[in-house]
């Protein structure tokens, strides 16, 4: 029988970074393919080819055996493949029906019958299990919302393929799982799937087949069956890697105090109220929890990005008035790494240097008058760059690097100098398994000498692999924080669930 999809002898180059050299892949319908490799390695390269991104500079792409020629994601469709990216490309203020309908050649704008279509949506997705209202607002949706979006709207246009890149990033424990559930009900209907992932838990999960990418090539592929987690791991990064046992940390002093905060969400309601905890030097303090319950506004209001409507915030002992800004918290040391990196993180016009001087471009060293001294800032991103092992060309914007290759950055930019304190939400969320080790390494070694660390993490393996002590956030409300030697992951878990 012929491959649903063929890709043959695939290269693809930018400027003098070579990220796909002669690469071939083929699945059937109902085949399940996981991409697998390290941070630059051309995954989401090779995926843009697949659903008409980009074009190849050479290679064949056949769908049923006919050689085909994409120039447009419109073409990929429909040719029955569709894309689920690394970032959203939905319109916040737009329903999901009207999302799913832009662009799609059957909606009539005179006469658009969205009432229609978004019944025709939402049995779509009751069918093949997702949870998705037609009718909701995007912007009123968590990042495992949008993404169920996402996949019915190519499911909606007649995909055949889907192609997920690294989708359970961003998902809970549980809607991990009913992702999987969907996958499988998909394949009993025919549907291939390709799947980029870093963690080898999805691979397992839901794969027959794996194709493993280093530098443009692959170098393993094959049925799942036959291969070990440390086999794929040395494949993907051609050696063995060690993970270190976290040291002991010695606690000092509080660094940060809070004590009765309160904090409202964009929409007015109450994210969490009478939070109190403190972080001292010297310890990773934990916030465990799903997304969503008041992660996010706790980190911005620690940083200065957001008002809190009640409480206090002390920093070295100094209580700090309410109009502080991002800017002197910064001042006093406090770094952060936020949620939404890609929005909030980085400028992705722009190059390295200068998003490196977005956190630091106040401090005397890189000033002189009103100069900047970009040249300074060119040496630390050099730095950054061995340090991390950061991939891809350095002159040009951020926004060219590969997903993981603009988290070093960001989590290099912020880690570097003289900080006190570190907000790091999901520091290693898109990382491939060695920087996610050199990263929790490098969180580690900061600890010992004396920085304070507040890490959110909805992943209980890494809390316990590095943290000292935990909290969770849930139904507006702080438990904890404990010492891990006090607890148990299946305690914090029933912490997690409102237990
Ligand atoms: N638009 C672009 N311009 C210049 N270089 C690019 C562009 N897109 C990708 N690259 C380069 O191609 C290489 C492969 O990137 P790709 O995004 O495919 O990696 P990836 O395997 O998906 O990595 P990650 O796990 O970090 O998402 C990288 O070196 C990247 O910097
Ligand atoms: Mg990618």
């Amino acid at each position: 029988m012929l491959p649903l999809l063929d890709l043959h002898n695939i290269g693809k180059s930018f400027g003098e970074t070579v990220a796909l050299a002669g690469v071939d892949l083929s699945i059937g319908a109902g085949e399940v393919i996981g991409v697998l490799g390290e941070n630059g390695a051309g995954k989401s390269t090779l995926m843009n080819i697949a659903s008409g991104l980009l074009e190849p500079d050479s290679g064949t792409i056949r769908i049923n055996g006919e050689p085909q020629h994409f120039t447009s994601p419109q073409d990929a469709a429909e040719a029955g493949i569709g894309m689920v990216h690394q970032h959203y490309l939905l319109v916040p203020n737009l329903t999901v029906t009207e999302n799913i309908m832009l662009g799609d050649p059957r909606l009539n704008p005179l006469r658009p019958r969205l009432a229609e279509h978004g019944a025709e949506i939402g049995a779509l997705a009751k069918r093949v299990g997702l949870d998705v209202d037609p009718f909701e607002r995007v912007e009123r949706l968590d990042m495992g919302g949008k993404q169920r979006v996402e996949i019915v709207k190519a499911l909606h246009r007649g995909a055949r393929l889907l192609i997920l890149d690294e989708p359970t990033t961003v998902l809970s424990e549980r809607e991990r799982q009913q992702l999987y559930d969907v996958i499988r009900s998909l394949t009993d209907d025919g549907v291939a799937i390709i799947l980029i992932s870093h963690k080898l838990d999805d691979i397992y999960e839901v794969c027959d087949r794996v194709l493993v990418l280093r530098a443009g090539h692959v170098v393993d592929h094959g049925p799942l069956a036959d291969r070990s987690r440390v086999e794929l791991v040395r494949s993907m990064v051609g050696e063995e890697i060690e993970t270190g046992p976290a040291k002991t940390a010695v606690r000092g002093e509080p660094v940060l105090a809070v004590s009765g905060l309160s904090v409202r969400r964009d929409n007015g309601a109450r994210a969490f109220s009478d939070v109190t905890f403190d972080l001292r030097a010297g310890e990773i303090l934990a916030l465990a929890g799903i997304e969503g319950n008041g992660q996010e506004e706790l980190a911005e209001s620690l940083t200065g990005l957001r008002h809190a409507d009640g409480g206090d915030i002390t920093v070295e002992g100094r209580t700090l008035d309410r109009s502080v800004t991002a800017l002197s918290r910064r001042r006093q040391g406090m770094r952060h790494m936020p949620h939404d990196r890609h929005r909030r993180g980085i400028l992705a016009s722009r190059s390295l240097a200068d998003n490196f001087l977005l956190s630091h471009w106040h401090e005397g060293r890189f000033r002189r008058w009103s100069w900047i001294r970009r040249g300074r800032a060119q040496a630390e991103v050099a730095t950054i760059v061995r340090e991390f092992d950061l991939r891809g060309s350095r002159r040009s914007s951020i926004g060219s690097l590969s997903g993981g290759n603009q988290q070093k950055l960001v989590a290099g930019r912020e880690m570097w100098g003289s900080a006190r304190i570190l907000v790091a939400a999901h520091p290693t969320r898109g990382l491939d398994v060695r920087t996610v080790a050199a990263l929790q390494d490098r969180l580690v070694r900061h600890r010992n000498e004396g920085l304070a660390i507040l890490l959110i993490s909805s992943d209980l393996s890494e809390i316990w692999q590095i943290a000292d002590r935990v909290m969770v956030l849930t139904h507006g409300r702080l438990r904890g924080p404990v010492p891990l030697s006090e607890t148990s992951t299946h305690e914090i878990g029933a912490w997690i669930s409102g237990g």
